[in-house]
């Protein structure tokens, strides 16, 4: 049972004046990634083929992505009337699969996927929530409202179900650390940038991985404001196994900022908008 509708939301409250037309192409690249939930789903439901409560608790998340998505692609399309997200999705479906036909995790062992859903969950959390406090828009603020709600019940779900395999498979801090870091620098590789591209540029435009990533982690980063980094830092403590809000919380977190603010500004530079989403002159890229 899903927590919301999509047509619970007041789309007749959508204000074309209040959107922000770099924010478009995140959203569009973001609806896409959303609805191929039913793919992980797919892949989870192999991981753990011999984990009912675990399977079920999958199907049911995969059904609130995909609703994620098809809200956002609603909303893009209000945004930019050109836009069809049936025809994008499809496009980004020929051009990104996950490998589905395994029978074990791609992270090692069962805690190792959980610990990944964690982070992705840690991001898709931070990421609404940031989004949400950026946009003026009426109905992209209450959507992103709603679907960070969503993604942090997510992250809980599957917090739970990783700690009750960390049981039987023990793996250590570091070894969680390990593979809690690689999914963050996972962000960077094809998944995103390939659906900015599916979404955003002409099919006639070969795709380049450098210009999509940029193109996409621009505008995605942009909306973090500090408190945001902090939950996170706050969350990736709680998932590898450390005690948040202690003096080493404080010492990553500001470590994690000056690294995540720099990349932010230098996204930025290479996509020629600064951190208000104002175009600037080519000149100066
Ligand atoms: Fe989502
Ligand atoms: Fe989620």
């Amino acid at each position: 049972m899903k927590h919301w509708q999509i047509d619970q939301l007041a789309w007749d409250r959508f204000d074309p004046s209040k959107v922000d037309p770099e924010l478009v192409p995140a959203i569009k690249a973001a609806s896409v990634v959303e609805r191929n939930a039913v793919d992980y789903a797919r892949y989870l439901n192999n991981v753990f083929s011999d984990d009912p409560d675990f399977r079920l608790a999958a199907d049911l998340w995969a059904e609130e992505e995909v609703q994620h998505g098809d809200a956002l692609g609603r909303w893009a399309m209000l945004a930019d009337p050109h836009w069809d997200y049936d025809a994008a999705f499809q496009r980004y479906r020929d051009s990104y699969r996950i490998p589905l036909e395994v029978n074990q995790s791609v992270r090692g062992s069962r805690t190792g996927e959980l610990i990944a859903r964690c982070m992705v969950e840690i991001g898709t959390s931070s990421f609404y929530s940031a989004l949400a406090d950026a946009t003026e828009e009426p109905v992209l603020k209450a959507l992103c409202k709603q679907i960070a709600a969503d993604e942090f019940r997510h992250f809980k779900l599957f917090y739970d179900h990783m700690q009750r395999y960390l049981g039987r498979e023990n793996i250590g801090v570091f070894k969680r650390l390990r593979i809690a870091l690689g999914r963050v620098t996972e962000s960077e590789d094809d998944e995103l940038a390939s659906a900015y591209h599916t979404t955003n540029e002409p099919p006639g435009l070969p795709y380049d991985h450098t210009r999509c990533i940029t193109a996409y982690m621009a505008r995605a980063m942009r909306n973090y404001q500090p408190h945001h980094l902090r939950r996170v830092t706050g969350m990736v403590f709680k998932t590898v196994g450390l005690k948040p809000h202690t003096k080493m919380q404080d010492v990553v977190f500001w470590l994690a900022s000056k690294l995540f603010f720099s990349r932010q500004r230098r996204f930025a530079r290479m996509a020629g908008i600064d951190r208000n989403g104002a175009c600037q002159p080519q000149a100066t890229r």
